[in-house]
């Protein structure tokens, strides 16, 4: 049984240039404790996805429309004030993209944390910053740490809070929009150690997006690659790291360095297709290797395994 359940969803915007068409018929659904990384190159529509699932849209939309199941109820037929008192934040969080610098430089980590429970949920300061507290310990950031101001606080200790924030409702689905990119290495290596423990010690449900496949693998039951405002293959994660499917998989996939192979790894030649007025047939085709005139047709979605498919002609009977 899908948990949550995305069916034809689109986003476009309205821009100078017309509409871009950043989420165009995305479908895909998760279970329960299911974690699934979102990947795509920059500009593929990845945060627009996320955006849509928290409904936190822009001004510049031109049209919003599908079904977002969660737990079987389509959450599309919520109102805004109905979303926004019992969907964000409480079962549907995110820590946004590029959040780093986003926390209140004038209040202390622990009491920004708090600040949700204190307004949505009718306990006091002190037990508020006692469940602060336990989830400090959660996400690895030292108990004296609650009393400090951000400015304090290093790269990945303030993403930590950040991921705290996240998790302050209690949410069922938590939503991780390129949660380590701009740190280095080694930080961005704990982060992700500790998000697996999450992981394995609760049943949220991580929806978890990046541009970097190695850091996908790392949390993924199951993976979506998108591929200019599409999704272009729904797969398990098992399956997508041993044979992706779509070329555009297969590319990004081989672009990965190797620490053990003697190979150089791949880069994707051509540049990424245009999201307003997108040609016709398949996206992908411009940079396909194994691009046939059939190809020039929008190319169908192939049944997997699971609810899973991949959406190119290769496939097709
Ligand atoms: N408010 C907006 N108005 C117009 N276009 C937008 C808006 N927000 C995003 N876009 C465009 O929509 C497309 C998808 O953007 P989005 O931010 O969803 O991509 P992304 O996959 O998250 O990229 P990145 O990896 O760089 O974060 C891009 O072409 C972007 O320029
Ligand atoms: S539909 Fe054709 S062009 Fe598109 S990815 Fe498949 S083979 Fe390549
Ligand atoms: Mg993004």
């Amino acid at each position: 049984m899908s948990f949550l359940k995305v069916e034809d969803l689109y986003l476009y915007y309205r821009t100078r240039m017309g509409t871009l068409q950043a989420v165009d018929g995305v479908s895909f659904s998760i279970k329960k404790a299911e974690s699934l990384a979102l990947i795509g190159e920059s500009g593929c529509g990845k945060s627009s996805l996320a955006k849509c699932l928290m409904r936190l849209l822009p001004r510049n939309v031109e049209l919003f429309k599908g079904h977002i199941y969660l737990d079987g109820s389509d959450l599309m037929e919520l109102s805004d004030e109905e979303f926004r008192k019992t969907i964000r934040w409480q079962r549907i969080s995110m820590v946004p993209q590029a959040a780093l610098n986003s926390l209140n430089p004038v209040i202390k980590v622990g009491e920004q944390v708090a600040e949700p429970l204190l307004i949505h949920k009718s306990i006091d300061k002190k037990e508020a910053l006692e469940r602060v507290r336990e989830l400090f310990s959660l996400v690895g950031i030292p108990q004296a740490f609650m009393d400090r101001y951000p400015f304090e606080l290093s790269g990945g200790m303030r993403q930590r809070v950040i991921i705290a924030m996240a998790l302050i409702m209690n949410p069922e689905i938590v939503i991780l929009d390129e949660p380590t990119s701009a740190l280095d290495v080694l930080i961005q290596a704990s982060i992700m150690n500790m998000l697996k423990r999450i992981k394995r010690e609760s049943n949220l449900t991580f929806i978890l997006i990046t541009h970097d496949v190695s850091i996908s693998s790392e949390l993924a039951d199951k993976v979506a690659v998108m591929y200019g405002g599409q999704i272009v293959e729904l797969n398990d994660a098992e399956s997508f790291y041993k044979s992706p499917l779509h070329p555009y998989s297969q590319k990004l996939m081989a672009s990965v360095p190797s620490l053990r192979e003697d190979k150089q790894p791949e880069y994707i030649p051509g540049a990424p297709v245009s999201l307003i007025n997108p040609p016709k047939g398949c996206r992908f085709a411009d940079r396909c290797p194994f691009r046939t005139e059939k190809c020039s047709e929008e190319p169908p979605l192939v049944s997997l395994k699971d609810g899973n498919y991949v959406r190119c002609w290769l496939y097709a009977r």
